[in-house]
Order: structure tokens, then C-alpha cells, then sequence
């Protein structure tokens, strides 16, 4: 039986100012709603308002560019670690790796420093994994230190080791700026568990990815993949989810915790996945997405929530399936930094209390008569 409390569904586990989430007022980071800053922002500028409190004016915006722009070089030491992880290692475990890495060779000496990490690893999170990946599948050192002022173009110029397309560039930027911040979710909730025992910055991030990149939270993009790639057409893929629900199977890329109706991020990531459906003539991953969607309604009613579109979304830019929850982790980072700096300002160890369902006490029993 599940007990009340599983999951703390429901529960009020602490107060923040830093996200709304539903309860009737949508999806707002400090206040600024999910779709104004989709349309007007930038995720530097996200960001920014996100780890320093307040949207940053012209000339902070452009200092603040510059800035991760000039993070983004790895230390020698680091390189050497990333180039002795195994090839067949996740791409978060390289992310969880590195920033542990991180942690012992610019270690945290002050929590003044924490915007001041919280941006480095932002930087540096895409040429940790980046250069892992082209030291073990191309056989290349690359240079990380490349000059794209956007983060989304700098990810997809060292990916493909070549200047990404417009749309490409606005499409992640606008991906990155949907999954920064969720309040308390689960990889947040973890990063201020560590952040409340007075931990390192370092640490606390390294909390949060491990958290992430299990398939209930942020490992669903890549799951919503590998079930779209099973279908070859709109009818394959409707006859396949009604077999699926039928053995009543989780479909990965729906439903959500909070949101009871519908995700408010996921119309702007589905837009992204139609239009290059039609740009590319290839309109399949589109297509199989949408049978399943409307699958999951009429049967279930359950939403797609961010990560169901995502997945082809990230796919039409030929970004491999499981580099898809890091590119979670390198925007989360400043949602999960502006917890961890929320914590740390106003801390208490969070230590709730769990409802004890085991055996009365009992008679200690010797080994012999076990
Ligand atoms: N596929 C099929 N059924 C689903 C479902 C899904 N993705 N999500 C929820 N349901 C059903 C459950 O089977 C359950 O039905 P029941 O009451 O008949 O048993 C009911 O909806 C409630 O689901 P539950 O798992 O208890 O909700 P939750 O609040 O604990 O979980 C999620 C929320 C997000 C973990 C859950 O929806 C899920 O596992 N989704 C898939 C993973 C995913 O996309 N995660 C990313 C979230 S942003």
C-alpha cells in the first residue's frame, strides 16, 4: 500500500522566492512569466536573474557574457581525468565526475564565491563533456575556448565542431531556458538537502546531477527517445501504445507531479520539433511524437510534459541521445545555484521524520536460533 506521504506529494517542504510552479499563476522565475522570457530573454540573462536576483540591464547582460565566455577553458589536470574516463561511460556520469573533479582543483575557500562557481561550472559544463566525448569517439583534444556569446551556440559549435545554424541556436537557447528553474524538484530538492548540511557548492551540484539523471526526472528526454525511434510511422507507433498501455507500461515524456493539465513549456519545444520536421522534409520523428500524444490523451488523458518534445527537438539537431540530460544539467545548473544560495542565506539542516511501519520492538535473538 502506498502511504500518504509517499513522495511528499503535496507537501510544503520550505519556502523560496525564487520559482512558481502552477497554483494558479504559472510558471515564473522571480516573477517573470515562462513566456515572456521564451520570447524576450536570452538563457545568459535567465540566468543571471536567476543566481543574482534581479534581470541584468544592457551593459551587466554583456559583462555577464563575457564572463562565462572567458570560463570556459578546463585545467590540465581535469583534462587528464576526462580522458581516462571509459569511452562507454554516460555522458551525466562525466558531468557528475567533472564537477567533482572541479571541486578539489578550484575548491571552494569562501560561500562568497558561490555566483562565481555557479557560473564557472554554467561555462565549463559543456567542455568537460564535450571534450570527453571528441577525446573518445574522434580521437581529438579539442580547443574549448571557443568565443560564441550564447551558450546554446557554443554547445552546438563544439559538438559539431562547426558554427551551428541560426534556428539550431535559437531552439536550444530557448530549451535551456525552459528547463532552468522548477522550484522543487527533484534534483533541486537534493541540491538543497546537501547545501542545508553546510556542504561545498561542488558537492551540492553533484547531488543534484545524480539526482537528475535517473528516467522519472530529467533521464526522461532520453527515454522519450528511444521510444519514438521503435516506430516507423504515425500507425506503427498508435498500434504500439495502445500495447504498451495495455501492459501497462510508463510512457516516459508524460504526466507530471505538479502540473495536472498541461505543461506550460512544452508548446514552445513542440513548435521547435514541427518546424524542423518541415525545414528538413523529414517528418517522421514529428509525426510518430504527435500519434503518441494523441494516444496518451484519448486513452489516458495525460499531457506530454518539457521532455516528450524535447527529445525530437534535440534530435532534428543531430545531438546524440544521451548527451540530452546534460544539456538539462548545463541550464538546471543555474536553477540549482540559486537554490543553493537560497539555502545558504537563511539555513537550517533539513532533517524531516519518517512514519515508522516496521516490527514492534522484540526480544534480541541469538544467532543459533535465527
Ligand atoms: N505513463 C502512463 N501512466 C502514467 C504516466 C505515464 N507517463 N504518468 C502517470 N501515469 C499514471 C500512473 O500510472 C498512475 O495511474 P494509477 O493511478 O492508475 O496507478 C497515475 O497516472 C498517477 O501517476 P504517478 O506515477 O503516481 O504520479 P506521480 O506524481 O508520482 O509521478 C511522474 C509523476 C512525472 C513521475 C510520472 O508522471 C512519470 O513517471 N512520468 C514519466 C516520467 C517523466 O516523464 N518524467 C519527467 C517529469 S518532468
Amino acid at each position: 500500500m502506498v502511504s500518504k506521504t509517499a513522495g511528499l506529494a503535496d507537501t510544503i517542504a520550505g519556502t523560496s522566492s525564487i520559482c512558481t510552479v502552477g497554483k494558479g499563476v504559472g510558471l515564473n522565475y522571480r516573477g517573470y512569466g515562462i513566456d515572456d522570457l521564451v520570447a524576450h530573454a536570452c538563457f545568459e540573462e535567465v540566468a543571471y536573474l536567476l543566481i543574482y536576483g534581479k534581470l541584468p540591464n544592457k551593459k551587466q547582460l554583456l559583462e555577464y557574457q563575457d564572463q562565462l565566455v572567458s570560463m570556459r577553458s578546463l585545467p590540465a589536470a581535469l583534462k587528464t581525468i576526462l580522458e581516462q574516463l571509459p569511452k562507454n561511460s554516460h555522458p551525466m556520469d562525466v558531468l557528475r565526475t567533472g564537477c567533482s573533479a572541479l571541486g578539489t582543483l578550484e575548491q571552494e575557500q569562501d560561500f562568497k564565491q558561490e555566483q562565481h562557481i555557479a557560473s564557472r561550472l554554467i561555462a565549463c559544463f559543456p567542455a568537460m563533456l564535450l571534450y570527453w566525448y571528441h577525446f573518445h569517439f574522434n580521437g581529438k583534444k579539442i580547443d574549448t575556448q571557443l568565443k560564441d556569446s550564447l551558450s546554446s551556440a557554443y554547445f552546438l559549435h563544439l559538438l559539431h565542431q562547426k558554427e551551428p545554424s541560426p534556428d539550431q541556436v535559437k531552439m536550444l537557447d530557448n530549451s535551456y531556458i525552459l528547463y532552468a528553474e522548477h522550484e522543487f524538484n527533484a534534483s533541486t530538492f537534493a541540491a538543497r538537502v546537501t547545501a542545508a548540511t553546510l556542504s561545498d557548492f561542488y558537492s551540492c551540484i553533484c547531488s543534484a546531477i545524480g539526482t537528475l539523471r535517473g528516467p522519472l526526472h530529467g533521464g526522461a528526454n532520453e527515454q522519450a527517445f528511444e521510444l519514438i525511434s521503435l516506430y516507423k510511422d504515425a500507425e506503427e507507433a498508435k498500434k504500439g501504445l495502445l500495447k504498451k498501455l495495455a501492459d501497462k507500461e510508463k510512457i516516459m515524456g508524460f504526466g507530471h507531479r505538479v502540473y495536472k493539465i498541461c505543461d506550460p513549456r512544452h508548446e514552445t519545444i513542440k513548435a521547435w520539433s514541427k518546424k524542423f520536421a518541415d525545414q528538413s522534409g523529414d517528418r517522421r520523428l514529428f509525426e510518430v511524437s504527435e500519434a503518441i500524444e494523441t494516444v496518451m490523451k484519448q486513452e489516458k488523458n495525460i499531457f506530454p510534459n518539457v521532455d516528450f518534445f524535447s527529445a525530437s527537438a534535440y534530435s532534428y539537431c543531430k545531438i546524440p541521445t544521451n548527451m540530452f540530460t546534460p544539456l538539462f544539467v548545463i541550464s538546471r545548473t543555474s536553477g540549482w545555484s540559486a537554490h543553493i544560495i537560497e539555502q545558504r542565506a537563511n539555513n537550517r539542516l533539513i532533517r524531516p521524520m519518517s512514519e515508522y511501519i516496521g516490527p514492534e520492538p522484540q526480544a534480541w535473538l541469538p544467532i543459533e536460533e535465527r
